[in-house]
């Protein structure tokens, strides 16, 4: 099961697309009187998606936001993935802070930290989001990090190439797990690291976005192929567009 791919002229509309796409989830579960559990990515193509979804009509009191990751800085600090959310989303939008579960990185202890997160997140989350960075990591799944084999835990601490370095991750089972995916990727740089991913062998130590791409992500409780929302620019060098 290949991932489907769209592929749009810019990154704002990508956002925008990203933000009907969770927009309307939340909506067809909330009508069936469920509630939605997130899991929200860092980064700046994800945050445009935050900010188009801010605007949107959605029943923003049914959904449960979880992490990704998180750097190993406090909530405040400009790093932070939890602020960028709070300042893109849940400011705008009134989000009580008790639906929001913050990765604790701040905390002296990383290991414990993580697995106090563990503990928090649905055994299968309804809605995954993901960016990718130039290497193709994805969250703080790093190429050639121990945390890429990581089958136990859900949640790690690890050490990674982008600063700030030390940082909380959610591991493989997460990815694999997740009802839904949707993967943000935009601009030129992103252009080599997603022709790897998309038509390349699967060698997720190398381009970890795999991970959530491949049919060996299709877990019993996924309800689809994971989406790729990206821009031309990304898109540049893919062969083929599902
Ligand atoms: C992080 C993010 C990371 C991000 C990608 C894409 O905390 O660094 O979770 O995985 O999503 O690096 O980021 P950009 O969209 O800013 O390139």
């Amino acid at each position: 099961m290949r991932p489907s791919i769209r592929v749009f002229d810019t990154a704002e509309e990508v956002a925008e697309a990203a933000a009907l796409a969770i927009a309307e989830r939340v909506a067809l579960r909330a009508r069936e009187g469920e509630r939605t559990s997130i899991v929200l990515a860092g980064g700046t193509t994800p945050r445009l998606a935050y900010e188009r979804l801010a605007t949107k009509a959605v029943p923003f009191s049914s959904i449960d936001f979880y992490f990704g990751d998180e750097r190993a800085v406090p909530p405040d600090d400009p790093a932070s993935n939890y602020r960028m959310a709070k300042e893109a989303l849940f400011d705008r939008v009134g989000v009580a802070p008790t639906a929001v579960r913050r990765m604790r990185a701040e905390a002296a202890d990383l290991d414990a930290a993580a697995a106090e997160y563990e503990a928090l997140l649905p055994l299968a989350v309804d809605l995954l989001l993901l960016g990718m960075g130039e290497d193709g990591h994805t969250a703080s799944l790093f190429p050639g990090a121990d945390s890429l084999t990581e089958r136990q835990r859900r949640v790690v601490s690890v050490v990674g190439p982008k600063h700030p370095p030390r940082r909380l991750t959610i591991t493989p089972p997460v990815l694999d797990s997740a009802r839904s995916t949707l993967v943000l990727v935009s601009g030129r740089g992103k252009a080599e690291a997603l022709a790897r991913a998309i038509d390349g062998p699967f060698e997720p130590h190398l381009t970890p976005i795999q991970l959530a791409l491949s049919e060996a992500a299709i877990a019993p409780t996924r309800v689809g192929a994971a989406i790729v929302l990206t821009d031309r620019e990304a898109a540049q060098s893919l062969r083929r567009i599902s």
